[in-house]
C-alpha cells in the first residue's frame, strides 16, 4: 500500500467511527478538516488496541484499577510547579489560551446545563472537577464562575501553590513573599476549591461524581489514555458533560507544539511533550465513545502570532479541545 492509499484508508476508516451526531465547532463534524498529515504509521484502532491491551496487562499485575500515572511525565511537572502562576514562565501558553477554552467550557456547559451564558455565575449549582488542575489555572476561574469545583492533580507541589493561590489570589511574585499575607487578603470566591493530590482512578474508587468533569491537557501526560478516558467517565454522573483537550497526532502539531514552542520560541521545556503521546480528534472520539461518552462537538485553538492570542476555530490539526455527554 503506498502512502496515499494508506491516508486514504485511514480517513474512510474514521468516517465510520466517528458519531453523526458529532459536530465540530457548531458544524458537522468532516474528517477531511482533519490534519492529512496525520501519520499513517497505526490506524486508529490500532493504536486504541494497542492502548487497551497495554492498560489491560498491567492492571491483570497490579490492584484493581489501572494507574493513569507516568512518573515520568510528572516528574517534569514537579520540577517547574513554582512557576504556574508566572505568566511569562513555562505555561506561558496555557495563561494565553485560558479565555479561549474557558469561551468553549461556557458555551457548551451552559447548553448542556440550561444555564445563562450572559449570567457573572452562569456554573452556580454544578459540580465540577478539574483533574489534572496543576496550579489551578482553570480551576480558579470555573469557581469565579460560580460552580463548586474540585481540582485534582497527581503531583503534590501543584496542589499546594494551587491551594495557595486560590486563598489568596496572588501572583507568582507576591507567592514568594505568602507570610505576610493574613487571613484577610483571602479570596472568598476561589478559597473554596477542593484541592487533592490524587487521581481520577483513586476518586472513582471513592465513589465520587461530579455533574461536569473536565481534563484539559492532561491526556498526553498520562500513562493509559483509554483507561483514563473510562475514569473520566466513571466520574461524571449519567447525562453530565465530559470535556478533554489535548494536541493532535499530527505532523504541524509536531512542528508547532515541539519545534517552535519547546525549541525555536522556547516557551517551553524542551522535552515537555512528547509527539507519540499525542491523540487524533478521531482516536479521542472513539476512546470517549468506549467509554460511554459521545462527543457531541470539537473545536480548534488557533494561535494568532501578530496579537499573541488564541482563537476558537474549525482547524482541529494542532490543540483541540472536545466536549461529550456521558450515556445514561
Ligand atoms: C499540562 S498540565 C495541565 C494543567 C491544567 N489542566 C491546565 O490546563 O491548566 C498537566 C497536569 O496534569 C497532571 N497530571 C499528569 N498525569 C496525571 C494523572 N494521571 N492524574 C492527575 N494529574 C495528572 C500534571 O501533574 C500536570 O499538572
Amino acid at each position: 500500500m503506498n502512502q496515499m492509499q494508506r491516508i486514504l484508508s485511514a480517513r474512510r476508516l474514521s468516517h465510520s467511527i466517528i458519531p453523526q451526531s458529532c459536530f465540530l465547532h457548531r458544524r458537522w463534524f468532516s474528517t477531511s478538516e482533519t490534519d492529512a498529515s496525520s501519520p499513517p504509521l497505526s490506524s486508529p484502532h490500532q493504536k486504541i488496541q494497542t492502548l487497551e491491551d497495554k492498560a489491560s496487562n498491567k492492571s491483570r499485575s497490579t490492584a484493581s484499577t489501572t494507574s493513569s500515572l507516568n512518573e515520568q511525565e510528572l516528574a517534569k511537572f514537579s520540577a517547574i510547579a513554582d512557576t504556574w502562576w508566572h505568566a511569562e514562565g513555562p505555561f506561558k501558553p496555557l495563561h494565553l489560551m485560558n479565555p479561549t477554552r474557558l469561551a468553549f467550557i461556557r458555551s457548551t456547559l451552559c447548553r448542556h446545563f440550561s444555564k445563562d451564558p450572559s449570567s457573572a455565575r452562569p456554573f452556580e449549582g454544578l459540580r465540577l472537577i478539574d483533574v489534572g488542575c496543576g496550579g489551578g489555572l482553570l480551576s480558579e476561574p470555573l469557581a469565579r464562575m460560580g460552580a463548586t469545583v474540585t481540582g485534582i492533580d497527581a503531583v503534590d507541589k501543584n496542589v499546594k501553590i494551587a491551594r495557595l493561590h486560590a486563598c489568596f489570589y496572588l501572583d507568582f511574585y507576591s507567592l514568594l513573599y505568602v507570610n505576610e499575607m493574613s487571613l484577610q487578603d483571602m479570596d472568598p470566591m476561589t478559597a473554596t476549591i477542593e484541592y487533592q493530590c490524587t487521581t481520577a482512578e483513586k476518586l472513582v474508587d471513592d465513589g465520587r461524581t461530579f455533574d461536569a468533569v473536565l481534563a484539559l491537557e492532561v491526556i498526553e501526560h498520562v500513562a493509559n489514555p483509554a483507561e483514563f478516558c473510562k475514569s473520566l467517565s466513571a466520574l461524571t454522573i449519567p447525562n453530565g458533560a465530559t470535556v478533554v483537550s489535548t494536541i493532535n497526532r499530527s505532523m504541524r502539531a509536531y512542528a508547532s507544539a515541539i519545534i517552535a514552542a519547546e525549541y525555536i520560541l522556547q516557551w517551553l521545556p524542551k522535552g515537555t511533550h512528547e509527539w507519540s503521546s499525542f491523540l487524533t480528534p478521531e482516536e479521542l472520539t472513539m476512546i470517549l465513545q468506549r467509554a460511554s461518552v459521545d462527543v457531541k462537538e470539537m473545536a480548534g485553538f488557533v494561535y494568532n502570532p501578530i496579537t499573541g492570542r488564541w482563537l476558537l476555530s474549525d482547524d482541529i490539526s494542532v490543540n483541540f479541545i472536545a466536549y461529550g455527554t456521558k450515556k445514561e
